[in-house]
Protein backbone atom coordinates (compact mmCIF):
# COMPACT_ATOMS: atom_id res chain seq x y z
CA UNK A 1 0.00 0.00 0.00
CA UNK A 2 1.05 3.21 -0.64
CA UNK A 3 0.80 6.02 1.76
CA UNK A 4 2.89 8.89 0.65
CA UNK A 5 1.32 11.99 -0.62
CA UNK A 6 2.61 11.61 -4.91
CA UNK A 7 1.97 15.27 -4.94
CA UNK A 8 2.08 17.79 -2.21
CA UNK A 9 -0.69 20.50 -3.49
CA UNK A 10 -3.20 17.44 -4.07
CA UNK A 11 -2.82 16.36 -0.20
CA UNK A 12 -5.96 15.68 1.43
CA UNK A 13 -5.35 19.28 3.66
CA UNK A 14 -4.30 21.48 0.59
CA UNK A 15 -6.70 20.17 -2.53
CA UNK A 16 -10.18 21.26 -3.28
CA UNK A 17 -11.04 18.58 -5.34
CA UNK A 18 -9.67 15.92 -8.08
CA UNK A 19 -7.58 17.54 -10.80
CA UNK A 20 -8.90 16.73 -14.36
CA UNK A 21 -6.47 13.78 -15.12
CA UNK A 22 -9.19 11.69 -13.27
CA UNK A 23 -12.44 12.99 -13.60
CA UNK A 24 -12.38 11.53 -17.28
CA UNK A 25 -14.73 9.11 -16.49
CA UNK A 26 -16.74 11.35 -14.52
CA UNK A 27 -17.72 13.38 -17.26
CA UNK A 28 -19.90 10.46 -18.72
CA UNK A 29 -21.16 9.70 -15.25
CA UNK A 30 -21.86 12.62 -13.53
CA UNK A 31 -22.74 12.74 -9.93
CA UNK A 32 -26.44 13.91 -10.84
CA UNK A 33 -26.93 10.67 -12.42
CA UNK A 34 -25.52 7.91 -10.19
CA UNK A 35 -28.81 6.89 -8.20
CA UNK A 36 -30.87 6.69 -11.48
CA UNK A 37 -28.22 4.95 -13.55
CA UNK A 38 -29.57 1.42 -15.01
CA UNK A 39 -25.92 0.02 -13.98
CA UNK A 40 -25.92 1.46 -10.56
CA UNK A 41 -25.69 -2.32 -8.75
CA UNK A 42 -26.68 -3.27 -5.25
CA UNK A 43 -23.23 -3.33 -3.29
CA UNK A 44 -22.56 0.14 -4.86
CA UNK A 45 -25.46 1.37 -3.51
CA UNK A 46 -24.86 -0.14 -0.17
CA UNK A 47 -21.08 1.93 -0.28
CA UNK A 48 -22.85 5.30 -1.03
CA UNK A 49 -25.09 4.50 2.06
CA UNK A 50 -22.27 3.74 4.19
CA UNK A 51 -20.53 7.17 2.82
CA UNK A 52 -23.99 9.05 3.43
CA UNK A 53 -23.92 7.59 7.36
CA UNK A 54 -20.27 9.33 7.83
CA UNK A 55 -21.65 12.56 6.31
CA UNK A 56 -24.57 12.67 8.60
CA UNK A 57 -22.16 11.43 11.53
CA UNK A 58 -19.85 14.15 10.77
CA UNK A 59 -22.65 16.62 10.49
CA UNK A 60 -23.83 15.48 13.98
CA UNK A 61 -20.31 16.04 15.24
CA UNK A 62 -20.12 19.54 14.26
CA UNK A 63 -23.51 20.71 14.88
CA UNK A 64 -22.66 19.49 18.82
CA UNK A 65 -19.82 20.80 18.46
CA UNK A 66 -20.96 24.00 17.34
CA UNK A 67 -23.53 24.06 20.69
CA UNK A 68 -20.54 23.26 22.80
CA UNK A 69 -18.55 26.63 22.06
CA UNK A 70 -21.65 28.84 21.88
CA UNK A 71 -22.54 27.29 25.89
CA UNK A 72 -25.62 25.70 24.65
CA UNK A 73 -23.87 22.17 26.25
CA UNK A 74 -21.74 22.20 28.83
CA UNK A 75 -17.94 20.70 28.76
CA UNK A 76 -19.73 17.96 30.42
CA UNK A 77 -23.13 17.37 28.58
CA UNK A 78 -20.96 17.81 25.41
CA UNK A 79 -18.45 14.61 26.66
CA UNK A 80 -21.96 12.48 27.32
CA UNK A 81 -23.70 12.89 24.08
CA UNK A 82 -20.23 13.10 21.89
CA UNK A 83 -17.49 10.43 23.14
CA UNK A 84 -20.66 7.15 23.47
CA UNK A 85 -21.38 7.72 19.54
CA UNK A 86 -18.06 8.12 18.93
CA UNK A 87 -16.67 4.69 19.31
CA UNK A 88 -19.09 3.20 16.80
CA UNK A 89 -18.22 6.14 14.09
CA UNK A 90 -14.04 5.58 14.19
CA UNK A 91 -14.70 1.66 14.24
CA UNK A 92 -16.82 1.44 11.51
CA UNK A 93 -14.75 4.05 9.56
CA UNK A 94 -11.25 2.26 10.30
CA UNK A 95 -13.04 -0.93 8.98
CA UNK A 96 -14.34 0.90 5.53
CA UNK A 97 -10.75 2.28 5.10
CA UNK A 98 -9.41 -1.67 6.00
CA UNK A 99 -11.92 -3.17 3.21
CA UNK A 100 -11.27 -0.16 0.60
CA UNK A 101 -7.26 -0.49 0.68
CA UNK A 102 -7.16 -4.46 0.50
CA UNK A 103 -10.09 -5.55 -1.10
CA UNK A 104 -11.49 -2.79 -3.31
CA UNK A 105 -8.66 -0.56 -4.22
CA UNK A 106 -6.43 -3.07 -5.67
CA UNK A 107 -9.29 -4.52 -8.27
CA UNK A 108 -10.07 -0.80 -9.30
CA UNK A 109 -6.14 -0.44 -10.11
CA UNK A 110 -5.91 -3.23 -11.96
CA UNK A 111 -9.61 -2.29 -14.09
CA UNK A 112 -7.99 1.17 -14.89
CA UNK A 113 -4.28 1.64 -15.09
CA UNK A 114 -5.38 5.97 -16.04
CA UNK A 115 -6.61 5.70 -12.23
CA UNK A 116 -3.88 4.75 -10.43
CA UNK A 117 -2.00 7.64 -9.12
CA UNK A 118 -5.55 8.86 -8.10
CA UNK A 119 -6.54 5.76 -5.73
CA UNK A 120 -3.01 5.87 -4.57
CA UNK A 121 -3.89 9.83 -3.69
CA UNK A 122 -6.86 7.90 -1.87
CA UNK A 123 -4.62 5.73 -0.05
CA UNK A 124 -2.60 8.11 0.58
CA UNK A 125 -6.09 10.06 2.87
CA UNK A 126 -6.62 6.77 4.68
CA UNK A 127 -3.64 7.08 6.71
CA UNK A 128 -4.13 10.99 7.19
CA UNK A 129 -8.10 10.31 8.58
CA UNK A 130 -6.44 7.29 9.82
CA UNK A 131 -3.72 9.22 12.07
CA UNK A 132 -6.85 11.65 13.18
CA UNK A 133 -8.57 8.65 14.33
CA UNK A 134 -6.00 8.17 16.71
CA UNK A 135 -5.49 11.50 17.74
CA UNK A 136 -9.65 11.48 18.24
CA UNK A 137 -9.59 8.76 20.50
CA UNK A 138 -6.47 10.32 22.93
CA UNK A 139 -8.40 13.46 23.02
CA UNK A 140 -12.00 11.91 23.65
CA UNK A 141 -10.52 9.80 26.31
CA UNK A 142 -9.17 12.66 28.12
CA UNK A 143 -12.15 14.34 28.07
CA UNK A 144 -13.98 11.19 29.41
CA UNK A 145 -11.17 11.19 31.96
CA UNK A 146 -11.27 14.48 33.14
CA UNK A 147 -13.23 14.75 36.86
CA UNK A 148 -16.39 16.72 36.78
CA UNK A 149 -14.96 19.19 40.00
CA UNK A 150 -11.68 20.36 37.64
CA UNK A 151 -13.90 22.67 35.45
CA UNK A 152 -10.24 23.88 33.92
CA UNK A 153 -9.30 20.39 32.62
CA UNK A 154 -12.84 19.90 31.32
CA UNK A 155 -13.05 22.90 29.09
CA UNK A 156 -9.34 22.48 28.05
CA UNK A 157 -10.09 19.29 27.28
CA UNK A 158 -13.42 20.18 25.61
CA UNK A 159 -11.86 22.58 23.72
CA UNK A 160 -9.57 20.06 22.19
CA UNK A 161 -11.89 17.56 21.33
CA UNK A 162 -14.15 20.43 19.17
CA UNK A 163 -11.02 20.80 17.32
CA UNK A 164 -9.74 17.61 16.65
CA UNK A 165 -13.90 17.05 15.83
CA UNK A 166 -13.62 19.23 13.19
CA UNK A 167 -10.72 18.74 11.44
CA UNK A 168 -11.83 14.78 11.21
CA UNK A 169 -14.93 16.06 9.37
CA UNK A 170 -12.98 18.38 7.08
CA UNK A 171 -11.09 15.57 6.25
CA UNK A 172 -13.79 13.16 5.86
CA UNK A 173 -15.99 15.41 3.66
CA UNK A 174 -13.19 15.98 1.32
CA UNK A 175 -12.46 12.55 1.25
CA UNK A 176 -15.53 11.26 0.27
CA UNK A 177 -16.71 13.32 -2.38
CA UNK A 178 -13.21 12.98 -4.26
CA UNK A 179 -13.48 9.10 -3.70
CA UNK A 180 -17.15 8.76 -4.88
CA UNK A 181 -15.62 10.70 -8.25
CA UNK A 182 -13.31 8.51 -9.15
CA UNK A 183 -14.67 5.08 -7.98
CA UNK A 184 -18.43 5.69 -9.00
CA UNK A 185 -17.93 6.74 -12.50
CA UNK A 186 -15.22 3.23 -12.83
CA UNK A 187 -18.37 1.06 -10.98
CA UNK A 188 -21.17 2.31 -13.48
CA UNK A 189 -18.38 1.84 -16.59
CA UNK A 190 -17.29 -1.69 -15.85
CA UNK A 191 -20.05 -2.86 -13.91
CA UNK A 192 -19.90 -4.11 -9.88
CA UNK A 193 -19.59 -7.67 -10.35
CA UNK A 194 -15.97 -7.66 -11.70
CA UNK A 195 -14.78 -4.82 -9.43
CA UNK A 196 -16.89 -5.61 -6.33
CA UNK A 197 -17.78 -9.08 -6.05
FE1 LIG B 1 -11.91 5.85 1.51
FE1 LIG C 1 -15.08 5.03 1.24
Amino acid sequence: MMTDVPNDHLSIEKRSGLPEEWRFLLLSYPRSDWLSHASLGEHTKFWLQVHRSFRMMGAHLNERTDAYESGIVTAEQFRHTMVRRLQNFLGSLDHHHRIEDHVFFPKFMEAEKRLVAGIELLEADHTVIDAQVHAMVDVANALLRSPASDKDALKRNGEDFAIASRRIVKLLDRHLDDEEEIVIPLLLDRGEEELMT
